[in-house]
């Protein structure tokens, strides 16, 4: 998917206020249930009836009763809510918002890969289109990718696929070896290890917290690496009065909800925006009311593909409740 330009000022507080009415009042209407990121801009997180990360949404879709999910997040995670509940009317409200580590790597390519690795149990990051899941032995997401690796037998060689960041972190911390897929997230990729120092020598009292989608010498200066459900906890439970947050800037807003009183330090080095995700931030307020009232931007798949995605994504739902 091309990368599309992006504007995304938020509209004033009035014309808020009467979105966020119109919103509420389509969703009761459509008996529908507003999922969000925690990347998706404030107001979209405040209209949701869940907000979480990929694993969190992922298990909210499985056990919805709603007629209608409005998926606002990137495409992959409106495919995977499609995947799991395909009776279900799935609507996403931009149909450009794609993701970076899902265009890396096509089913085509993966297939190739896989006949070249005969004997490796396929792991997939949730960040993967519904081909790529299809192919697939188990999805992961950054918040049970140890876990799911850990759950292959030590005798069964591995390839992961797209994000090499997560696979390299999920080696540190399994020991495991695997075949790591060359993808990476556009927006993780951009902080380095010099900048974020200088950010920690800013602030030497305050952890910094860092995605796995991030470079190893990034992570390496982290004292959490993980997703980012993940983070709100461990920004919950620890002491500390400030924290410095290397992931995309929609997690501050989440951050600063849930934990009141505490300071959140985006690890961006100057105003240059390039912390935010031009995928995750097309989504609007007005374009989440557009498609809950025309029913527009319905996320449609093959059946056979749905079937065959539907077995890898049922796995890590199954290993990470157990
Ligand atoms: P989480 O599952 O940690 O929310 O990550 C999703 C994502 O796209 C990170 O860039
Ligand atoms: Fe994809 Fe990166 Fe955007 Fe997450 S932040 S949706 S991984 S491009």
């Amino acid at each position: 998917m091309v990368a599309p330009t992006i504007t995304f000022e938020s509209p004033p507080p009035a014309a808020l206020d009467a979105l966020r009415d119109e919103v509420l009042d389509l969703k009761r209407q459509r008996n529908a249930v507003i999922l969000a990121h925690n990347y998706q801009l404030p107001e979209i997180q405040d209209v949701a009836d869940f907000v979480g990360d990929s694993l969190g949404l992922s298990q909210q879709a499985a056990a919805t009763s709603a007629d209608v999910i409005a998926f606002c997040g990137v495409h992959f995670m409106c495919e995977t809510a499609k995947i799991l509940c395909p009776e279900r009317t799935v609507v996403m409200p931009d149909p450009d918002a794609g993701c970076s580590l899902a265009d890396s790597c096509n089913a085509d390519a993966l297939a190739a890969w896989k006949q070249r690795h005969p004997e490796h149990c396929v792991v997939s990051y949730i960040n993967c289109s519904a081909g790529v899941k299809a192919l697939s032995d188990v999805i992961c997401t950054s918040g049970n990718a140890v876990k799911i690796v850990q759950s292959i037998p030590a005798s069964r060689p591995i390839l992961f696929c797209p994000d090499q960041n997560l696979g390299q972190w999920v080696m540190q911390k399994t020991g495991r070896a695997m075949e790591l897929w060359p993808g990476v997230c556009y927006v993780h990729v951009q902080w380095t290890h010099e900048a974020v120092s200088k950010i920690k020598r800013e602030h030497p009292a305050a952890p910094l917290v860092a995605h796995p989608e991030c470079v190893g010498p990034v992570r390496q200066l982290a004292d959490e690496v993980c997703s980012t459900e993940k983070m709100v906890k461990f920004c919950r439970d620890n002491p500390a009065a400030e924290f410095i947050i290397a992931t995309e800037i929609g997690m501050l807003h989440r951050l600063r909800k849930e934990c009141p009183g505490k300071t959140f330090i985006p690890a961006a080095t100057d105003n240059c925006r390039c912390n935010e995700c031009r995928f995750m931030k097309l989504n609007t307020l007005e374009k989440l009311r557009d498609c809950l009232r025309d029913l527009s931007n319905r996320i449609e798949l093959h059946a056979e593909t749905c079937r065959r995605a539907r077995a890898p994504i049922q796995r890590m739902l199954d290993v990470s409740a157990a």
